[in-house]
C-alpha cells in the first residue's frame, strides 16, 4: 500500500513571517490527517517552516537544489545544506525550472543523485506542454523525461522516489487534467519505472498528479489507482483549501 503524499508548492510566495502563520493555521486543519503533508516554501523561509513544522505530521521540502554538494557556483543552495535545516524533501525539473532556467533531463538527473547523497527525497516533476499533447507525443515525452531524468538509480532509491506528472498545460491555468488523462500518463510512467528498475520497486513509488489542483477535484484523482497524491500550486498558498485537499485525500 502506497501512502498518499500531498505536497505544497508555494513556488516564490510568502516570506518568512508569512510562512510561520501559514503552517500555524495548517497544523489546527490538517492534524492527524492519514496522508503524507509537505509544503515547499522558497528557499528564505525554509528555516521558520521547519520550526513553525515541528511537532506536526507537516513536512518541509525545498523548491530546488544544486548538483555539487560544495564549491564556487554562486546563489546555488547544496543538499547538505537544505538537510541541515531540516528539510525532508526536494522537488526537481518543475516545468517552471525547464522553461525559465534552462533546466534538462541531464541536470534533473544530476540533482536527483545530489537529494539521494543527503538524504532527501527527490519530488520530480515529468509533463507535456501543450504543443507535445496536441501532437500525441504525451506519452513520449514522458518516457524520455523518466529515461533520462530518473536513470541511474537503485531500486531502493525507485522505491523511495516521489514523481509528480504535471502537464505543463495545466499548471496555473485553472485547467486540470482529467482524472482519465493523468492516470494514462502516470500508469504508463508506473511502468515505464518497472521496465527500469523492476514490479517491486515500480510499486513503491509514488506518483503524484499536479496542476490546478483544488478542493473540487481532488477526489477525481485519488480514485485512480496510480495516482498518490498531488503536488499544488496556488491551493497550497491558503489554509483552508489546502487542508480541503489533504482532507479530502485522507478520505480515499
Ligand atoms: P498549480 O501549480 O496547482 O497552481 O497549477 C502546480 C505546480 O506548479 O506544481
Amino acid at each position: 500500500m502506497r501512502r498518499p503524499i500531498i505536497a505544497g508548492n508555494w513556488k516564490m510566495h510568502k516570506t518568512s513571517a508569512e510562512a510561520r502563520r501559514l503552517i500555524t493555521d495548517l497544523k489546527q486543519l490538517v492534524g492527524g490527517a492519514q496522508v503524507e503533508v509537505v509544503v515547499c516554501p522558497p528557499f528564505t523561509a525554509l528555516a521558520a517552516a521547519v520550526a513553525a513544522a515541528a511537532g506536526s505530521n507537516i513536512s518541509v521540502g525545498a523548491q530546488d537544489i544544486f548538483w555539487e554538494d560544495e564549491g564556487a557556483y554562486t546563489g546555488e543552495i547544496s543538499g547538505p545544506m537544505l538537510k541541515e535545516l531540516g528539510c525532508r524533501y526536494c522537488i526537481i525539473g518543475h516545468s517552471e525550472r525547464r522553461q525559465y532556467f534552462g533546466e534538462t533531463n541531464a541536470t534533473v538527473k544530476k540533482k536527483v543523485q545530489a537529494a539521494f547523497r543527503s538524504e532527501l527525497t527527490p519530488i520530480v516533476c515529468v509533463g507535456e506542454t501543450l504543443a507535445e499533447r496536441e501532437a500525441g507525443q504525451t506519452l513520449e515525452v514522458c518516457r524520455r523525461q523518466v529515461e533520462e531524468g530518473l536513470g541511474d538509480l537503485t531500486p531502493e532509491q525507485v522505491a523511495r522516489l516521489v514523481v509528480a506528472y504535471e502537464p505543463v498545460w495545466a499548471i496555473g491555468t485553472g485547467k486540470n487534467a482529467t482524472g482519465e488523462d493523468a492516470q494514462e500518463a502516470i500508469g504508463y510512467i508506473r511502468e515505464r519505472l518497472a521496465a527500469m528498475y523492476g514490479r517491486e520497486a515500480a510499486d513503491k513509488c509514488r506518483i503524484q498528479y499536479g496542476g490546478s489542483v483544488k478542493p473540487e477535484n481532488i477526489a477525481e484523482f485519488m480514485a485512480r489507482p496510480d495516482i498518490d497524491g498531488a503536488l499544488v500550486g496556488g491551493a497550497s498558498l491558503d489554509p483552508i483549501s489546502f487542508a480541503a485537499i489533504v482532507n479530502t485525500a485522507a478520505e480515499d
